[in-house]
Formats: C-alpha cells, sequence, structure tokens
C-alpha cells in the first residue's frame, strides 16, 4: 500500500453509514495524516468516536471525501471536489465506476467512485461466482430490509414506537401507518410500471456490475421491523445445469462472503447473526422443483457494512495501493 499519509474527510460522520466508516477508518488503520467529519448545522460541535463534527463548508486540503451524506449533499459537493470522492449516494451510481472491489475492482478508473445500492451488494456477494460459473439468466427476489436501511432516523423511530405500542401509548407517526410490529413495500417513489425506485435500483446495478444487461430481474422490496441487517430470498435460474454440491463447493471460496447453516437444526442465518458483521452470510441452498437449473437460497447481511461503509473503505484502500499524495 501506498505509504503516504493522506488528508481523509468522511461527509454525514454523524449518521448510520458515516459512523461506521469512522469506525473502520480507524480500526482498520487506514493510513489517513487527518481524519476530518463533517455533518449538517444539526451535528456540528458532536464528537464521533472523540473526533469533532463540523459543519461542512469546504473541502479545501481533503485528499480523499467518503459522502454518505445523501443525494443532495452529493450532487452539490462531488462535482466541485479536487480530491478523490467515494459516494454511497444513488446519484453518480450511473455515472462513475459502480465498484464492489470483491468483484469488479478492474473497474476503478479515474477518481471518482460510487458504491452500489446495498440489496444489490448483498445479492451480488453470492451471485457473482455463480454467475461466472453458470450464468444466471432470470432472478426472482424478494427483501426484508431493516430500518438501519433508511439511517439513523428511522432506527430511532422503530425503537421509540416499539416501545410506545408495548406500553400501549400513542406515538407520532414517521410513516402513513405504523412501523413497530408492521412490515410494508418500500417506501421510495413508484415508477410507471408499479415497481419502486429501490426495486429498479437493485435491477439496474447488478446488471451494470456484472456487465450483463440481459440478466432479468425481479424484485420486491419489504421494510420489516428490524433494527439492523437485511434479508433477501433469492430464486435464481441459471443457463446451465448444477448439482448443490457444485454450488457449496462454488461459494466457499469467494471472500467475504460464508456459507452459515445447520440443516438438522434447521439453523440458518437471521438479521442478529449479521449484525455488526463484515461478512455476508448464506444458506438454504435448494433445488427449485418447479423450474429447471433453479436455486433457491437465502442471505443476509450487515449492509451498514458491507452494504454501504465497508464497501466504501474498501473501495478507499484499493485506492491508495495507486495514488501517490495530492500536492500541498
Ligand atoms: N443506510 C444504509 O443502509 C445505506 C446503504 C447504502 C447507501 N446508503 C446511502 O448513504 C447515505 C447516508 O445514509 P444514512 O443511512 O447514513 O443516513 P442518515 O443516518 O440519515 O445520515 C445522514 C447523514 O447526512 C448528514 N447530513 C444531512 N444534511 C447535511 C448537510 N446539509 N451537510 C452535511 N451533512 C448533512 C447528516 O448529518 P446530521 O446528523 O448533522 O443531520 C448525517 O450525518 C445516503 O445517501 C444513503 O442513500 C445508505
Amino acid at each position: 500500500m501506498e505509504k503516504k499519509k493522506k488528508t481523509i474527510s468522511v461527509i454525514g460522520a454523524s449518521g448510520a453509514v458515516g459512523k461506521e466508516i469512522v469506525r473502520l477508518l480507524i480500526e482498520r488503520r487506514f493510513p489517513f495524516k487527518k481524519l476530518l467529519l463533517f455533518g449538517s448545522s444539526q451535528s456540528a460541535g458532536k464528537r464521533i468516536f472523540s473526533r469533532p463534527v463540523k459543519e461542512l463548508a469546504t473541502l479545501e486540503g481533503v485528499d480523499l471525501a467518503f459522502f454518505a451524506a445523501g443525494n443532495e449533499i452529493s450532487k452539490e459537493w462531488i462535482p466541485k471536489a479536487e480530491c478523490t470522492c467515494i459516494d454511497s449516494s444513488s446519484v453518480f451510481r450511473k455515472t462513475f465506476p459502480l465498484i464492489i472491489p470483491e468483484i469488479n475492482a478492474h473497474a476503478m478508473q479515474g477518481n471518482r467512485f460510487a458504491s452500489p445500492n446495498c440489496v444489490a451488494t448483498l445479492l451480488l456477494m453470492p451471485l457473482f461466482p455463480l454467475h461466472q460459473k453458470l450464468r444466471a439468466k432470470r432472478i426472482i427476489l424478494s427483501t426484508y430490509q431493516a430500518a438501519s436501511g433508511a439511517g439513523y432516523p428511522m432506527m430511532k423511530h422503530l425503537e421509540n414506537e416499539t416501545k410506545a405500542c408495548l406500553k400501549k401509548r400513542a406515538f407520532p407517526p414517521l410513516l402513513p401507518f405504523p412501523y413497530a410490529f408492521n412490515l410494508f413495500p418500500h417506501n421510495s417513489e413508484l415508477d410507471h410500471s408499479g415497481y419502486v425506485d429501490e426495486e429498479i435500483k437493485i435491477r439496474e446495478e447488478t446488471q451494470i456490475i456484472l456487465e450483463d444487461n440481459k440478466l432479468q430481474i425481479s424484485a420486491t422490496c419489504v421494510r420489516v421491523p428490524v433494527l439492523r441487517a437485511h434479508s433477501l430470498s433469492v430464486n435464481v435460474e441459471f443457463a446451465k445445469p448444477f448439482s448443490l454440491p457444485d454450488i457449496y463447493h462454488i461459494l466457499s471460496s469467494q471472500p467475504g462472503l460464508q456459507i452459515f447453516e445447520n440443516r438438522g437444526k434447521n439453523r440458518f442465518p437471521t438479521p442478529w447473526d449479521a449484525t455488526g458483521k463484515e461478512d455476508v452470510y448464506c444458506g438454504r441452498f435448494r433445488l427449485d422443483p418447479t423450474r429447471k437449473n433453479t436455486l433457491e437460497f437465502w442471505v443476509v447481511g450487515d449492509q451498514l457494512l458491507k452494504g454501504a461503509a465497508l464497501n466504501a473503505v474498501q473501495i478507499a484502500e484499493r485506492c491508495m495501493m495507486n495514488q501517490p499524495a495530492a500536492k500541498k
């Protein structure tokens, strides 16, 4: 790795993803000279891991910036930033190289990178090695997405509404319906065909990363009252025939992925198992008896990590292998 230390900034450091980026940079001993944390005026003056958060006013002197403050901030700041930018928002995912380092580090060019949608990332961790060997043709995906996917405010809301609900107290709604003890289709915009924004992103970003626009994907995204870590039920039809031992063999050597199952005890990964874990877990592999060459399985991952913060930090680690420090 390039030895010269950099000035790094995290924009959105007080948020669910940003806080994890800061923690990972410290824990993984990312070689920074300075670590500057930015948020809105609301979090200016607070401390994250004992480091002060400032209101974002300039990126002068910064070598590498992580953007985890939503689409509007990325849209405003990335075009004028002179440093390397790694964006967790969705605005530049069709413009910048869209990177999962274990899968398509070869696509890393320039100094702007986008980290993909969290569900697309969790799906691709097992799908990529299977696609390479067996060529996926069609995917039917159902998601069970945690509150953390919508950031800190939604996590706090779920906690508080659950407590109020258990005490049979009224609680001011954040959504048009209760969240505690409930589930609902993903609360993002619908397109003309009836799919929500999240479902479309999963399809488009999976096709981009696999460089296969013929891959058919139909997703149904559901928000569930889980605090952290998303779960996915995946049905994939492949072009080539396979056996279950082939699947275990292919997946057993994929970095960042763990097969997690004990069939005798009916034990498969849950969001609690995956919370705070860097690896993506998969299990419940079975042949779909209704369709040729088709596999059913289950995936769980802490999407704040591999689906966002960890992936962004891994992109930065790859950048550092290649780039000299910026001249001051
Ligand atoms: N959550 C996930 O699982 C996930 C996965 C993949 C991608 N992403 C993307 O990551 C980004 C962050 O999501 P999140 O879940 O971490 O949201 P979040 O918990 O709501 O955090 C948002 C962050 O943005 C900051 N912010 C808001 N307005 C700002 C401003 N004007 N200037 C500077 N900072 C500002 C907030 O600061 P204050 O605390 O000061 O308000 C906070 O630090 C989003 O683009 C999201 O789409 C999230």
